[in-house]
């Protein structure tokens, strides 16, 4: 029988692709999201991809702790991939509560669920804004955490460090603590810190989908290009990086979805060296926001409006990461070149435009 992954927050931008590329390596999965932040348009596509009408889907909100008992009840799950959170930095500042009952509990009732359940393997995502702004370049997993930035960075943090209390607590005290672990051992915990996702699937069937306004460059750009909005601002030029604008490590959404599927093969295949472990997802390699927009115009040939502005508060400079660990651990390396990346988005934004007419 095939292993099976629940992914939280499954029809959103990250999970639709990690969900798709867990079906074409061969594992069932199960789809649940509140929908809180997505429409079908993701999950319908990722039906497409994979030519599977039959992906269970479930509308669940993961602070409902009932909810996702029975989650768990009604399917016998190996393994969670837990994407189901708020992501706005900005709006996590102003509503901090919000982002702190959300991101907390509905992982802490994933992580009950998990302990009560047992079998089950936990897969966080995490995020590089752990790192905050970095003393050394590139950053590997053994750089200090620095204390957030945002109430959004601090749930990062406090998931991270809840996992791998959990994660000992279920070796250390096993059934007394965990009584679903009799057969399969503690419950073994990743998290993986994801640099900058950006970019679609190559069918252009799923992608990402901002609310309002975007804050991420990317869709930014896409949404400029397509005219939805007029100008895109660089937020600063004068920072001590080679161009004056800031550098980040651009990860493929495919790619990042192909480090979930390694690394939840690791889980699952009992490769661990530790029951819990840490990963860093980038590609390595640091590109500013101008190298950026001067790819995207000349790989999709069409000039994008954009001005210089001041810098955003709370951007650091650079931050870009040595993915030698996840290389080397999980035989996973970031493959697609920044231009079919670029391509893909632009794609993407154009196929948004045309089921939107
Ligand atoms: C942020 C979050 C990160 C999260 C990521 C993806 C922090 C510090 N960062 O990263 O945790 O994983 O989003 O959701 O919490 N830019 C412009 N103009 C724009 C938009 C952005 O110039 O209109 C620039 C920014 O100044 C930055 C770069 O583009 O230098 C990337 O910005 P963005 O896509 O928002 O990602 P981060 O802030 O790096």
């Amino acid at each position: 029988m095939n292993k099976r992954i629940l992914v939280s927050g499954g029809a959103g931008f990250i999970g639709s692709h990690v969900a798709t590329e867990l079906i074409q390596a061969g594992y069932d999965v199960v789809v649940a999201d509140n929908m809180s932040n997505c429409d079908m348009t993701c999950f319908q596509g990722v039906q497409k991809i994979t030519g599977r009408e039959d992906i269970p889907f479930v509308k669940i909100d993961f602070c409902d702790g009932d909810s996702v008992n029975k989650l768990f009840s009604d399917f016998q799950i190996d393994a969670v991939i837990h994407f189901a959170a708020f992501k706005a930095v900005g709006e996590s500042v102003m509503e901090p509560v919000k982002y702190y009952k959300n991101n907390l509990c509905s992982f802490l009732n994933v992580l009950d669920a998990a302990k009560t359940h047992g079998g089950c393997n936990v897969l966080f995502s995490s995020s590089a804004t752990v790192y905050g702004d970095p003393d050394k370049l590139p950053v590997t997993e053994e750089s200090p955490r620095q204390s957030a930035a945002s109430p959004y960075g601090n749930t990062k943090q406090i998931c991270e460090d809840i996992l791998e209390d959990t994660v000992k607590a279920t070796r250390r005290f096993g059934k007394s603590v965990c009584p679903g672990i009799s057969n399969n051992g503690p419950i073994k915990g990743i998290a993986l810190r994801y640099f900058n996702p950006i970019g679609a699937h190559p069918s252009a069937l799923i992608g990402e989908l901002p609310r309002g306004v975007p804050n991420n460059l990317v869709p930014f750009i896409t949404q400029t290009a397509i005219g939805k909005r007029e100008c895109l601002s660089i937020f600063g030029d004068d920072y001590p990086t080679p161009d004056g604008t800031c550098q980040r490590d651009y990860i493929d959404i495919n790619d990042l979805a192909k480090a979930h599927v390694a690394a939840v093969a690791r889980m699952l295949e009992e490769k661990m060296k530790e029951d819990y472990e840490i990963f860093n997802i980038g590609t390595g390699r640091p590109l500013s926001v101008l190298e950026l927009v001067k790819t995207f115009e000349k790989v999709n040939n069409l000039k994008l409006n954009y001005k210089f502005a001041p810098r955003r508060e709370g951007d650091i400079p650079a931050i870009w990461a040595d993915p030698t660990l996840a290389n080397k651990e999980l035989g996973w390396k970031a493959g697609r070149s920044i231009e079919e990346t670029l391509e893909s988005a632009w794609a993407w934004e154009r196929h948004l435009a045309e089921i939107n007419k």
